[in-house]
């Protein structure tokens, strides 16, 4: 486990959309570079760099034409060389967005793979072997190839699987995960890796993990067993580098080597419960929203036991949402947000900020742009200044890569900034937090003092630190045991003495209850 991780809180940059620094409308290495100072005051340390890559964008640089070349929309390889360096020069790491899954169309491994000669890369990709023999519950495309088969799909059509095999295999094209041809595609994948490591990056975000082998077991052991394999390089040659899974399922992702797996906003998981609850009949019951009545044991039952099974193993992530989901500022208020970083920057595992969250950006109803479809509304330009395009580029407005947010109130960092009360300040102090107390960091430990059903508060223990958390409009208050006072080396803890050492409205402890306001949060320190 690399060591840094602990301590790491990131930050996710969707490099179309973040700091323009050549005014051609769109994002750039040159202005993340620009903006480290500005991450690093934030007090995040570590950076999830969306995919850099040479792309024909039909699905925003997910479709990597060239894995080994930096977009030159967004500069040259050596930019993001300086990048590394600089970045750490600040103590700050940086992830790399890998995408193992498929290609684009215009991958050149993919253009050979087309061919009718066989060649080196015939099976790079999933074919069948006859031009009107398609691929029964997958995805895939006839009539575009010299080559006689079908191809099998990842994603958008501009996406091919490329073949790590089939696990259980019922046609005749269909390669085991230990065939040469499959073994090929996992050590390509591998060279990738070493080729960005090897000029400084520190992981790899990686893209849909869970996709590799079709027709997998249900606890996809045979995508697991490439990811024990890749682990195992790591674990020699690189043993800081961490990875970090879009899989959403821990048991499988960090038994199989991930250093840390998102917690996804699926519908009715844990995530979902908290932050977006807004599908069942009679509104959003989010746990996070004010009048949502919501239940923080529906968290809790998702959570625990996910938690429990695989806290030796690696870290849980929790994100303010990112780059697919909307930005929870489409249904949570400025205060209710203040209330949902605290719960996200206080819970186990290393956590994820989207750009923009900390300052919460708005979700903006626009059009499509280069696959976004819904997403798009969620990947509009930062919000810097009041100056021409709140500061992310000087290109014309109508030159921007995507629109933005032109509402009288609209955030922007400059209007924040100066605002103890601020969204962005509430965030940096509670990610200040996170640094100072070791028992908030990735590992420290977490068990649950007081949740009941449809019930507020919630309190929790990190280590030694009692944390209290009310979403709702309502005052509320809970009986505590015992054991909540009861310190890590098993002294007896003492926290009426202590008043909070953080908290956003109010909150009090005496003898046994503790009371607590509407809309409110605290950490106590036991002594
Ligand atoms: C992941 C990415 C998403 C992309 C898809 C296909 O879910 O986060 O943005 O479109 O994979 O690569
Ligand atoms: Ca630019």
């Amino acid at each position: 486990m690399p060591g840094w991780l602990k301590d790491a809180v990131f930050y996710e940059i969707y490099p179309q959309t973040f700091k323009d620094t050549n005014n051609d409308g769109i994002g750039d290495i040159q202005g993340i570079i620009e903006k480290l100072d500005y991450v690093k005051a934030l007090g995040c340390n570590a950076l999830w760099i969306n995919p850099c890559f040479d792309s024909p964008f039909k699905d925003a640089g997910y479709d990597v034409r060239d894995y080994k070349k930096v977009a030159p929309r967004y500069g040259t390889n050596e930019d993001l060389y300086r990048l590394f360096e600089e970045a750490h020069q600040k103590g700050i790491h940086v992830l790399l967005d890998l995408v193992p899954g498929h290609t684009s169309e215009e991958h050149e491994w993919f253009k050979e793979s087309k061919k009718a000669q066989p060649n080196e890369y015939s099976d790079r990709y999933v074919w069948t072997h006859h031009w009107i023999q398609g691929i029964a519950g997958h995805p895939y495309i006839g009539g575009e190839a010299d080559r006689n088969g079908c191809y099998m799909l990842n994603f958008f059509k501009c996406q091919p699987a490329l073949n790590y095999g089939f696990l259980n295999r019922t046609e005749d094209w269909q390669l085991a995960p230990d065939h040469p041809a499959c073994i090929a595609t996992r050590e390509a994948l591998k060279d990738i890796m070493r080729f960005w490591l090897d000029h400084g990056c520190d992981g790899f975000r990686v893209d849909m993990a869970d996709s590799l082998v079709k027709d997998d077991d249900e606890n996809k052991s045979a995508t697991g067993a490439i990811w024990k394999n890749i682990r195992e390089m790591l674990d020699v040659d690189y043993p800081e580098a961490a990875i970090v899974s879009e899989w959403s399922n821990p048991h499988q992702s960090l038994k199989s080597g991930f250093h840390a797996d998102f917690y996804l906003d699926h519908h009715g998981n844990g995530y979902n419960t908290l932050i977006r609850d807004n599908e069942t009949p009679g509104g959003d019951h989010s746990f996070l929203k004010k009048d949502g009545n919501g239940d923080i044991m529906r968290f809790l039952l998702d959570y625990l036991p996910k938690y429990d099974d695989t806290k030796d193993d690696g870290y849980i992530s929790f994100i303010t949402c990112n780059h697919d989901t909307p930005r929870a500022r489409l249904t949570l208020s400025y205060d209710e947000l203040k209330i949902a970083w605290a719960l996200f920057l206080t819970l186990p595992g290393v956590p994820f900020i989207y750009y923009g969250d900390e300052i919460g950006m708005r979700y903006l109803d626009i059009p499509t742009k280069e696959g976004g479809y819904t997403r798009t509304g969620t990947r509009t330009p930062m919000q810097w200044d009041n100056s021409k395009n709140y500061g992310f580029s000087t290109a014309e407005a109508d030159k921007l890569y995507l629109p933005q947010d032109n509402s009288e109130d609209a955030p922007t960092v400059e209007k924040q900034a100066g605002d103890p009360d601020s969204l962005y300040n509430t965030t940096k102090a509670l990610i200040a937090l996170r640094h100072q107390f070791t028992d908030l960091q990735a590992d420290g430990s977490f068990s649950v003092i007081y949740a009941e059903k449809e019930q507020f508060p919630f309190v929790y223990r990190r280590g030694n630190l009692l944390i209290a958390i009310n979403p709702s409009d309502k005052k509320a208050a809970a009986e505590l045991r015992e054991d909540a006072f009861v310190k890590e080396d098993a002294a007896k803890g003492d926290v009426s003495k202590t008043s909070a050492v953080y908290s956003i409205g109010s909150c009090s402890i005496s003898g046994s209850t503790l009371s607590i306001e509407a809309q409110s949060f605290a950490v106590f320190e036991l002594v």
